[in-house]
């Protein structure tokens, strides 16, 4: 193709190109580069070079959602021996927080039907929490009478949403949670909260802050020891979870109270949890290859998968106590079960090297 017939944005890319170094500067040519600017610009950037990972944590908590937010939206509903052996497998790969099940209304969610014997069969390590899903006093009774010694609530941030997921307005849902969140502490048990549509609803689409502070406040002053803010349905963007953050913070939250939940519908979570994590936030939930998506959230799809959590973390040098390499084989035996392969792209990495080496997964 001569230059003539170039398409204008090839030509922009080989321009580009062209005019590229030939390699990156090594670190002390970069600093030097910039030192040499006169510029404020050249002393800004350095300053951004150097404290642009200054707030990450040394160490994080993955909050493995994957037995819980991970199957309920499945068709291919697995056996029981196949869930507890997929909990099991992920404690020995190091997860040390996990949601197993939900003490939901089996009909909204047939998936986890079978909560009572998951939750009951399961053997308990020391050192690991096991936690479920729990939307009223039922829910709690039958929590209390599997063992759980935590549970998580969940609500919405939006209107529409609480009425389609759990049947109650907004107002409702909190008046319910305060008579579970106060039984559970009496009961001796730790309580979560999980604020969904954080980001974007899939009914009313934007979601104000102020209904994200207002739901996130009020399930804090319940008593709930930790907020995961939901992007249930994968529509928020870096800049967003910032300013999410950062309103949070400044309306008096901690950092000890702030787990963040992405889900991957529209490629974003790993840029969202990188932002998060600059920014000082310790807990990431994730959800085993990606598995996941709320039944009543069209359109939504996966959790940001744990393995791709874990890769991350491992090359910015923050420790999860996960072993990373023995998580794709778990995802691929679960794929398999359920009759597709899951969309973590560390496992289909892993997956592929594996092929190329002959070895086995
Ligand atoms: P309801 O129909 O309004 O409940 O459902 P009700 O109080 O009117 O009772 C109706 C029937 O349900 C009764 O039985 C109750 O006993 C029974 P009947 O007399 O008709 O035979 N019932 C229950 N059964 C078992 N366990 C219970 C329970 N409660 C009532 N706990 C309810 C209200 C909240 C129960 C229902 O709407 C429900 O189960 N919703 C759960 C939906 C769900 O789990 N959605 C997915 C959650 S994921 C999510 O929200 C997002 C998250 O992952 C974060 C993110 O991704 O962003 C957390
Ligand atoms: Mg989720």
């Amino acid at each position: 193709m001569s230059e003539t017939q170039t398409p204008l944005h090839a030509q922009r890319v080989s321009q580009a190109h062209t005019q590229a170094p030939a390699q990156a500067p090594t670190q002390s040519q970069g600093r030097e580069q910039v030192d040499r600017g006169d510029a404020a610009g050249a002393s800004s950037s350095r300053d951004w070079f150097s404290h642009m990972f200054d707030a990450l944590p040394h160490d994080v908590d993955i909050y493995e959602v994957g037995p819980r937010d991970g199957l309920q939206n499945e068709k291919t509903v697995l056996p029981v021996e196949t869930k507890l052996a997929m909990i099991e497998s992920l404690v020995d790969a190091g997860i040390r927080r996990i949601e197993i099940t939900s003490f939901v209304n089996p009909r909204w969610i047939p998936a986890l039907a079978d909560h009572m014997e998951v939750a009951t069969r399961l053997r308990r390590r020391e050192g690991v929490r096991y936690s479920a899903l729990v939307p009223n006093m039922r829910g709690l009774d039958s929590a209390t009478r599997a063992g759980m010694d935590e549970i998580a609530i969940f609500m919405a941030a939006s209107e529409t949403h609480n009425r389609k997921n759990i049947n109650k307005s907004t107002h409702k849902a909190l008046e319910t949670y305060a008579e579970v969140v106060r039984e559970a502490m009496d009961r001796g048990m730790a309580v979560r909260g999980y604020v969904s549509c954080v980001y974007g609803c899939p009914y009313e689409d934007q979601v104000p802050y102020e209904n994200v502070e207002y739901v996130s406040k009020a399930l804090v002053d319940l008593g709930v020891y930790e907020l995961s803010l939901g992007d249930t349905i994968g529509v928020g963007t870096p800049r967003q979870v910032a300013g999410i953050l950062q309103g949070l913070l400044g309306a008096g939250l901690s950092y000890d109270q702030l787990a963040v939940h992405f889900h991957d519908t529209r490629g974003t979570a790993l840029a969202n949890t990188t932002v998060a994590l600059q920014l000082g936030i310790r807990t990431i939930d994730s959800s085993l290859g990606g598995l996941g998506g709320c039944p009543y959230a069209p359109g939504a799809s996966g959790n940001v998968a744990t393995e791709d959590v874990v890769y991350l973390l491992d090359g910015m040098g923050i420790r999860s106590g996960v072993e990373l390499d023995r998580l794709p084989a778990i995802s691929v035996e679960i794929g398999a079960k359920l009759g597709r392969e899951l969309p973590s792209k560390y496992t289909k990495a892993y997956v592929g090297a594996c092929a190329k080496s002959g070895v086995p997964v």
